[in-house]
């Protein structure tokens, strides 16, 4: 096999380092593989036909048993089973052979080898020959997410995995598409996972200052520029709308600004802006106190673009990124911006403050003309904006707002292949009027029905000189209940989108 990349811890314990690479079948087949455990993904509801001798045999046994059925996510594990090399024996059951379902049997799969004593897993895919790069950076993706533990302020959480070297399983043929395939995914494992641990990290452990430190940390590491400006930085600027965010916090504001130059300098750059409120109470339109702390996450479009930033900078793609994350804390205070204010956008437009709660778009829209100096090919901001967002498409899907249909259709995409889907909203000019306000140029809130929308249309106010998407990633940031926890996205869809506009 290929040595390809190493998922690397970076200052975040996220897990051992881990080596993704290619083993090509040779003529023992699947039995001759040399590893701690073959992981065998099952296509198919029957032991299919072309598996080797001592795998089918083994499989046939539990089948008849009644110990496995081709049922998605069933798997099964065998210690010692004849004729095999690997120690560890493991099937897993796919729902079909697409790198969806691919990931979703082997994150089963790796859930049920969790605890164990795996260091070198070995992955198969049997009962379909269709193994590409898109199965590749699905395997990636379900064996770190599934190992990553958070344990920053928890040690007492289980010990990291042991695992330390993943391999796929394939034909000479397909080897070299795959390799790539790992690369891709391990570079966006690694941007993942940074953004889950910056946004699980509790609110007074992640503030302003730390994310603008991370981000330092990261321009170190991979050679990016980090310039971060201070409030008073943002003062002369004109940032009004940022800073009434801001006001109500002791935590220093932090403003953000990376740079990545993978290209020559004259080509312009694709933007990235994201939401790091690091604590939204609602500030003075104060929020209700049940799960007030996951307002933690709101910082999840911030983390996103640093995580992002990390996976291009490790991926090294010819194109110009740069990430912008205006960061603060939305406090209720005696300082705080109350309902009524009326502030200047450093665009020169006036904003009504009527509700507090409606942060996000606030600090986005002084972000956005901050975007404008850098002329740039295309600017996607990313932010937990809305819980009319969650209601309007769940858990599963990002909300995606362009008015353009080609800047639409080339996200969308990045979403699919990325197993990072989003899905498309409306910005009709009527949505617009429910942000009319007598006392300044437009209010903050419009009314409740399609509130992801008319937040959307806030933003486009200050988007007419920009080619711009947004990204509602309110539901799917984040986790809540048993599984409580950041998840990451949209960093696969935003590195996917990246790298696919690179020349
Ligand atoms: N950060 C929240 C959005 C949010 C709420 C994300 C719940 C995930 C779950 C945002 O700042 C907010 O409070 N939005 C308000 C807007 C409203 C006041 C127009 C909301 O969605 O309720
Ligand atoms: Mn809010
Ligand atoms: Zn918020």
């Amino acid at each position: 096999g290929v040595s390809l990349n190493r998922i690397t811890s970076g200052v975040f314990p996220v897990g051992r380092i881990m080596d993704f690479k290619t083993i090509v079948n040779g003529p023992g087949g699947l039995a001759a593989v040399a590893a701690d455990t073959l992981l065998v993904v099952l296509v198919g509801n029957a032991v299919p036909e072309g598996l080797d001798k001592p795998l089918s045999a083994a499989l046939a046994a539990a089948v008849s048993q009644g110990d496995f059925v081709f049922k998605a996510g069933h798997s099964l594990v065998l210690h010692g089973a004849a004729g095999i090399k690997a120690s560890r024996l493991a099937f897993v059951a796919a729902a079909s052979a697409s790198p969806k379902h691919f990931r979703n049997a082997v994150v089963a799969g790796v859930t049920a080898l969790k605890s164990g004593g795996t260091r070198h897993l070995a992955v198969a895919l049997a009962g379909s020959d269709d193994l590409d790069d898109a199965h590749a950076q699905a395997l990636v993706a379900a064996v770190s997410d599934t190992v990553y533990v958070y344990r920053h302020t928890k040690p007492s959480a289980p010990a990291p995995s042991v695992l330390a070297k993943v391999s796929l399983v394939c034909a000479k043929a397909q080897s070299a598409g795959i390799a790539g395939g790992l690369l891709h995914g391990a570079g966006v494992a690694e941007g993942v996972a940074l953004a889950r641990e910056c946004a699980n990290r509790p609110a007074n452990h992640c503030t302003p200052s730390f994310l603008a430190a991370e981000a330092k940390r990261l321009g170190k590491e991979f050679g990016l520029k980090v310039e971060v400006l201070e409030r008073k930085d943002c003062e002369k600027l004109g940032m009004g709308s940022f800073l009434a965010v801001a006001q109500g916090s002791h935590e220093a504001p932090k403003f953000i600004v990376m740079r990545y130059q993978g290209a020559a300098k004259t080509e312009a750059p694709i933007v990235l802006v994201g939401k790091g409120i690091t604590f939204d109470t609602g500030g003075i339109s104060i929020k209700p106190a049940g799960e007030m702390d996951e307002m933690k996450f709101d910082m999840g479009g911030a983390a996103s673009v640093l995580g992002t930033m990390r996976a291009v900078a490790q991926l090294k793609p010819k194109v110009n990124l740069i990430g912008i994350v205006p960061a603060c804390e939305n406090m209720p205070d005696g300082r705080a911006v109350k309902p009524g204010d009326v502030v200047t956008s450093m665009s020169g437009q006036t904003i009504e403050i009527l509700n507090t709660d409606a942060e996000g778009r606030l600090i986005l829209c002084d972000a956005l003309t901050y975007a404008e100096r850098f002329k740039p090919a295309v600017v996607v901001d990313i932010a937990t904006l809305t819980g009319a967002c969650v209601i309007a498409l769940g858990h599963q899907r990002t909300g995606l707002f362009a008015p353009d249909d080609a800047l639409a259709a080339e996200l969308l995409a990045a979403g699919e292949r990325g197993l990072d889907p989003a899905w498309r909203m409306p910005l009709d000019e009527e949505y617009d009027d429910g942000l009319k306000s007598n006392f300044a140029d437009m209010g903050n809130v419009g009314p409740r029905p399609g509130g992801a929308i008319t937040a959307a249309m806030f933003l486009k106010r200050f988007t007419a000189k920009l080619n711009w998407a947004h990204l509602d990633v309110a539901g799917t940031a984040w986790k809540s209940g048993a599984a409580k926890g950041a998840t990451g996205r949209p960093v696969p869809l935003l590195t996917q989108f990246v790298l696919s506009r690179a020349s």
